[in-house]
């Protein structure tokens, strides 16, 4: 098993000892949202499916539904058949009568010398209905198109996903760090005719050039067959252009100017089928194409909603800052749908943490007044490292914490506690994927305590297991890793990877599915393709990816992408990438080639190799090496053995070699690879 840095089981299951439990404040539990301690009988899973019937009553319905879940046409899930709703309505429209005044985003700009915007939910509403009016009317677009939003973190992003929302298009965001390469597989992938993007943001004091990247990935995706036949750029300093690219003639439109048309345009919200698409969001899988995970409306906005309650415990008046990117299905449930579908207000801002200084998180958190704050581990080692002592210089207090994308070492959660939940918040570890919408793991925080380093047990209606490679499930405390499943479908899991039905069930349901034509939901559990173990209390420590995705910061990179960009460099043999692990980041990826015959190892091509992953996917997939070697180590069938590949790079235990094909190469790349650094 990978455990993300190239260890082995064994070495897992020892890395981290029990650890003992925290409790929640008596303060914390008496305002929590969710503090019956019965819960968990309501949820137990002879009262599936109809226990997730509560859920779907958050939201406002334009239609009821007739029935919670749908079966037919397994593994694809239908739930709250026969309901009508919007996904905007219930971010915005339905909160106007008691909330219009009332924040709905605070928009922070990275200088600070610029102010925080603070949008009321009565403002969402008018530029939702306008751009949802441009959208409809300047770019042609209707119900079930779909459109590509490369924005940065700025308040435009939720206003674009909602505004698509509104009219029943299907929104595809991409991550802005992601290359033009990327975004154009994205485009293509999801046959978008429309990309909505900005013309500049700010990062690290520096106003980036953003509309560059898609003007190569809309000439990218035209090469592929998608023709981009509108682009829609917003401008960071409304009336002035901030980008060097000029703008194309008759297909670049700047929103600002057309925007002027649509004043006081207001915009019906579509009346979307519960199991009508909501979004795309393309993770990275086992092969070297992303999948788009396609999320529904009623499912997904239910159980994100109900999450951001019970989970996150967002009440009306708290304010609640999630860093993520909207560019991630962290930033899409838990930065805009579930806290707006509660009428919350949420926080974007724009910028890097340590802008201008390791101060700057914290002076966010104390002019907001935020209470809820909600990262990840990478961002906290970081702040750890950049500033150990800025939290304490600052008056702010956190009623909770948020910890997602990758474990935390014990030791980092102990320093999250202390030092920025000032030992008064209580922190909720959540463990999910791009996949499920909203969390499978994690402790309900005014009942359960918490246990630094673990997830913690299923949410109330998640019921996860521990399966072995038979299929077995190994019970609480029998301290053997095997692989996370989740017994039960639930409404927030995406509906099927977008046209690719088989891809889908083969992927997430393949190993344990009892027959494929079964309609029982008993006979697909749900496969994470994490590895994990469940302690004798119930809660799961994650391990890692079981399979070929390597964890960066809390992203997924997938090992076969770097690969195969690796492998557009007509000089190489053979690529092959391995998690190396790194202090703030969890892993990194490290890469070995080897060259075709008859081509001489050189830093050329050494460059050319690290600019081609840069070009397909992105800086993010940076490798940290790469590494020439005169040949991979295979086993005897010629698999490349990533394995022994890891051990090196990670200087651990190369194990056994010799029933390789070539074993002395082994040395040769561990003299090398130790010699140069
Ligand atoms: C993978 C999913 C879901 C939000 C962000 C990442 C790892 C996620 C945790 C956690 C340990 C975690 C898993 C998972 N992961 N949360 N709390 N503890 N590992 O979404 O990019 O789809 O990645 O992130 O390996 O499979 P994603």
């Amino acid at each position: 098993m990978n455990n993300g840095t190239g260890g082995t089981d064994q070495q897992s299951e020892t890395r981290w000892k029990e650890e003992e439990y925290f409790y929640p404040s008596k303060e914390f539990t008496a305002q929590a949202n969710l503090n019956d301690k019965t819960v968990f009988e309501r949820f137990t899973l002879d009262k599936f499916p109809d226990y997730y019937a509560g859920f779907a009553d958050m939201l406002t319905w334009f239609k009821p539904w007739d029935k919670v879940f749908d079966a037919s046409d397994a593994p694809c899930w239908k739930w709250f058949t026969g309901g009508t709703l919007n996904a905007s309505f219930n971010c915005i429209d339905r909160h106007l009568a008691k909330d219009a005044n009332k924040t709905a985003i605070h928009f922070v700009p990275e200088l600070e010398e610029e102010k925080t915007e603070h949008i009321t939910y009565q403002e969402l509403y008018v530029r939702v209905n306008e751009f949802a009016a441009l959208l409809r009317d300047t770019a042609k677009l209707k119900r079930g198109d779909r459109v590509t939003i490369h924005l940065p973190m700025v308040a435009e992003a939720p206003i674009a996903m909602l505004a698509c929302a509104r009219l029943g298009l299907v929104h595809t965001v991409v991550f802005g760090g992601f290359s033009a390469n990327a975004c154009a597989d994205r485009i293509v992938d999801s046959g978008s005719r429309v990309l909505i993007t900005m013309d500049a943001y700010y990062r690290s004091g520096k106003l980036i050039d953003h509309k560059g990247v898609d003007d190569e990935a809309c000439a990218l995706a035209a090469e592929n067959g998608q023709k981009v036949d509108t682009v829609l750029v917003w401008q960071r300093y409304p009336g002035k252009y901030s980008s060097a690219a000029p703008l194309v003639p008759d297909r670049d439109i700047i929103v600002g100017d057309e925007l002027k048309k649509y004043y006081g345009v207001r915009v019906p919200a579509e009346e979307m089928r519960s199991e009508d698409p909501l979004f795309l969001m393309y993770t990275s899988g086992t092969t070297g194409k992303p999948k788009g995970c396609q999320h529904g409306t009623g499912g997904y906005m239910a159980y994100v909603t109900a999450m951001s309650k019970y989970i996150l415990d967002i009440h009306p008046e708290d304010v609640y800052w999630c860093t993520a990117d909207i560019g991630w299905i962290t930033g899409h449930s838990f930065i805009v749908y579930g806290p707006l579908s509660l009428g919350g207000s949420s926080v974007i801002y724009e910028g890097v943490p340590t802008y201008p200084d390791a101060g700057r998180n914290w002076r966010i958190a104390q002019d907001l007044n935020v209470n809820i704050f909600h990262t990840a581990p990478t961002a906290i080692r970081s702040l750890r490292k950049v500033g150990p002592d800025e939290p304490k210089k600052y008056n702010f207090k956190f009623k909770l914490m948020v910890t997602v994308g990758e474990p935390i070492e014990p030791e980092v959660w102990r320093w999250y506690e202390k030092e920025i939940g000032k030992s008064q918040a209580v922190i909720v570890d959540t463990y999910w994927q791009t996949e499920t919408g909203g969390f499978l793991c994690a402790t309900v925080p005014g009942i359960a305590p918490m246990k630094p380093g673990s997830a913690g047990p299923g949410v109330p209606g998640i019921h996860p297991a521990i399966f072995d490679d038979e299929a077995n499930i190994l019970p609480p405390g029998s301290n053997k890793a095997g692989n996370i499943c989740i017994r039960n479908p639930w409404p927030g899991c995406m509906q099927t990877v977008w046209g690719d039905r088989d891809r889908f069930v083969s992927s997430y349901f393949g190993r344990y599915s009892v027959s494929s034509d079964s309609k029982d939901w008993r006979d697909w559990p749900y496969i994470t393709g994490d590895g994990g173990i469940q302690t004798q209390d119930g809660y799961f420590r994650v391990l890692g990816r079981t399979d070929d995705v390597i964890n960066v910061s809390g992203h997924r990179l997938g090992s076969k992408e770097i690969e195969a960009a690796a492998m557009t460099v007509p000089e190489i043999a053979e690529a092959a990438v391995v998690p190396i692990a790194h202090e703030i980041k969890g892993a990194e990826p490290e890469l070995y080639v080897s060259l075709k015959p008859g081509v001489a190892a050189s830093p050329e091509i050494v460059k050319k190799v690290a600019d081609a992953i840069t070009f397909q996917i992105g800086k993010i997939a940076k490798c940290r090496n790469v590494w020439i070697v005169p040949d991979m180590p295979k086993t005897r069938s010629g698999k490349i053995m990533r394995r022994v590949l890891g051990a090196i790079s990670n200087k651990g235990d190369v194990g056994n070699v010799m029933t390789l094909a070539n074993p002395e190469i082994v040395e040769e790349i561990q003299k090398m690879v130790n010699n140069q650094k």
